[in-house]
Formats: structure tokens, sequence, C-alpha cells
């Protein structure tokens, strides 16, 4: 089981990693979409120059964007550029379409074009990306490439949680062995309110994001919940220590 945790909680890490037990600390996912994969490098290169944590401790996920489907390579090199590595763990295609390449493999522009139409680039296959992903890293993510795919995907990240659960996907996905990854694990900003009148939170003597995480992590799902908050980063790893029953 693991949990994982985003460039927010990283920094936060960075400040804070002698009060947290980062034992518990297993993921960084990062997104070249939301431009941070220089900030999280730097900041990981700041954890290795304190010996706070080893490159071994970590599971670094970078993700491929749209447009750069036809320079998986390039796009792949330049990343760990970025973030000052010499290997990723987890290398995703962020979403399964391909779009007209902008001619700079850092650039993360609109799928759509500027009269809200999808931008697809139909000359380039989701098999041909896979192939040149499968030559690149040691796992790679993405669903419907099973039938062409000599490298097995290892995660599908989608979301799910509390509000949204497609349970035909999950279970798919599990008995084909690949790893559900759930982003907004813990519903996003709502943060599960629902739960707050049930009752759970009081028996099991944990908050409601603790048992919504919890939750996920029973069903046999990575959970990657983000918080920009200290206190709430440390609640939720507490999640180890307890179990759902069926109620
Ligand atoms: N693959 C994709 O397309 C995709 C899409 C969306 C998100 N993601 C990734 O998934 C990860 C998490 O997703 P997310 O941020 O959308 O949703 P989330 O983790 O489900 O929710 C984050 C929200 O929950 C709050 N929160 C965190 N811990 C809490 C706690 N213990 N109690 C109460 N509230 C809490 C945070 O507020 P505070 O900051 O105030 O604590 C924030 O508003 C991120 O790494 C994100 O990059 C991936």
């Amino acid at each position: 089981m693991t949990i994982g945790i985003a460039l927010n909680d990283l920094l936060l890490l960075i400040f804070h990693l002698p009060e947290i037990d980062s034992t518990q600390f297993s993921s960084a996912s990062t997104r070249l979409v939301i431009k941070n994969e220089e900030e999280v490098g730097e900041a990981i290169a700041e954890t290795f120059r304190m010996g706070l944590v080893k490159r071994d401790d970590l599971l670094i996920t970078t993700k491929l964007w749209n447009s750069d489907h036809g320079h998986v390579v390039e796009a792949c090199k330049d990343s760990l550029k970025n973030l000052q590595l010499d290997y990723l763990d987890l290398y995703l295609v962020h979403f399964p379409i391909t779009t007209k390449h902008t001619g700079r493999v850092d650039t993360t522009d609109s799928a759509l074009e500027t009269d809200g139409v999808l931008e697809v680039d139909t000359t380039i296959s989701l098999e041909s990306t896979w192939h040149s992903m499968e030559e690149l890293v040691r796992s790679i993510g993405i669903r419907d490439c099973l039938a062409y795919s000599k490298v097995k995907p290892a995660v599908n990240q989608i979301e799910t949680h509390s509000y949204f659960q497609p349970q035909s996907l999950v279970k798919f996905c599990q008995k084909h062995g690949i790893c559900i990854t759930a982003h907004t694990p813990l519903g996003g900003a709502v943060a599960n309110t629902e739960l707050l009148g049930t009752g759970l939170a009081e028996k099991y003597k944990k908050t409601v994001a603790q048992i919504v995480l919890r939750w996920g992590i029973q069903r046999d799902i990575v959970v990657i919940p983000k918080t920009s908050k200290l206190q709430r980063l440390e609640e939720n790893f507490q999640v180890f220590d307890f179990e759902l029953t069926k109620e």
C-alpha cells in the first residue's frame, strides 16, 4: 500500500521532514502542464543535498503532454533535465489524445483550437506513442493499450473518490494487474463533507479525510491526496493504523 504526495506537499516536507516520519513518504508526482517540474526538481535536489531522503526512497512520476506524443524521447529527456534526475519511476501519458506539436516539448498549449474545437493530430497513433514509451522507462501508465503493448501499463491514474466510483474500470485494471491511482481522492475542495453526518469519524476516532483515504486504500487503490497545510499532510499519513469494517 502506498500514498503519494503532490508538489506543495513535497515543498512542505523539505522544511518539516524532521517532524515527520519520512519512511511513510513514498511518491512525488509532477505535471508539466502546471509547469512545476523545475520547482519540484529543485525541491528534490535540496532534499538530497540535505541528506533527508535518497533517490531510492522516492517514486517519482511525471507525464507526457498531449502535444508531445510524436516526441516522447525528447519530452522525457526534457522532464529529466527539469527534475535534475537520471531516471523516472513512472511516466504517464497524461491524456490518451494527440494534439498538434507546438515545435517545442516544454509547452502545454490547450488541446482546443481558437474556435473551441478539439485539435487532434490524426497522423500519430496511441500505439506509436506507447511503443516509444516502452523504450524509455521502468513503468509506464495509460489505459486502452493492452492489445498492442509489450510492456504492460503499470498504472492507470483516474479520478475516483466517494462521489465518483467507476467500479467496472477499477475492477478491469485490477484484474489485469494494473495499479489504480486515484487523483482527487478526497473529492477535491469539497473534501467529503457528505460523510460528516454518518458517525464514521466518531466511530473510528479519525477525521472524515482519513476515513475516505482509508476507504480508498482498502479498495486496493493508491491515493494521492494534496494539501497545502502541514497539519493535514501529517493527518493524511495516519491512515495505516486502523481498518474499516463492513457496516
Ligand atoms: N491526472 C490528472 O488529470 C489529475 C487531475 C486532478 C488532480 N490530479 C492530482 O491529484 C492530486 C490530488 O488531487 P486534488 O488536489 O485535485 O484533490 P484532493 O487531494 O482530493 O483534494 C485536495 C483538497 O482537499 C483539501 N484537503 C487535503 N487534505 C485534507 C484533510 N485532511 N482534511 C480536509 N481537507 C483536506 C485540500 O485543502 P488544503 O490545501 O487547504 O488542505 C484541497 O482543497 C494532486 O496531486 C493533483 O495534481 C491529477
